[in-house]
């Protein structure tokens, strides 16, 4: 069965954790949202993570924000400043039909009441496009720019290991 995992990211640090959950699924095709370009048919299983901006997914301002941020750090950030996130890769999924799908966010290390969750909002838009949502998680940055705390890769692989086993055999 065809996994897809697909990210956005601005320091790198969800693209980490995208690379790293695909290597737990034991291979997946990775892509960031500005080159998934549009898919034809729902993949067998399609993970979704991003970003948590102002308690949710980003937003062009969000993300312009982001970039001035690492300016003026001197910072490198990963992609253009680009019109387009994950809210609009989302919006523009086929139908899912009832396929696989799991949803993750990077996000600060406090209560999730104080910080918000990319993943609700990610997974809150696969259910609306007709995908069966089975996980959630979020991983953890120590700053705004990363790096990623001590054990989240590892803690991401076991997590995409977990969704593999989700599949139905013969995938
Ligand atoms: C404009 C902006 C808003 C943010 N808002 C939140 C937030 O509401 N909650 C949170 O936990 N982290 C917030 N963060 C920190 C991001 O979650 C963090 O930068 C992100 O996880 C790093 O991922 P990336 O390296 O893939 O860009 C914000 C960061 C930026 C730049």
């Amino acid at each position: 069965m065809s996994a897809l995992v697909v990210y956005e990211s601005i320091y790198g640090n969800t693209r980490a954790v995208a690379e790293a959950v695909a290597e737990g699924l034991g291979g997946a095709d990775v892509r960031e949202v500005t080159e998934l370009g549009e898919l034809a048919e729902a993949p067998g299983l399609i993970v979704a993570g991003g970003p948590t901006h102002m308690h949710g997914l980003t937003t062009g301002r969000s993300r312009r924000m982001a970039h001035e941020a690492a300016k003026e750090d001197g910072a490198e950030t990963e992609r253009p400043e680009a019109d387009r996130g994950l809210r609009e890769c989302l919006r523009d999924l086929p139908d899912g039909g009832g396929a696989l799908a799991a949803a993750f966010d990077t996000r600060l290390d406090r209560a999730a009441a104080l910080t918000g969750s990319a993943a609700r909002g990610i997974a809150r838009r696969l259910k609306r496009r007709g995908y069966a949502v089975v996980a959630t998680d979020s991983f953890l940055v120590e700053d705004a720019e990363g790096p990623l705390e001590e054990g989240e890769l590892e803690r991401a692989r076991a997590w995409g290991a977990g969704l593999a086993e989700r599949q139905p055999a013969g995938g």
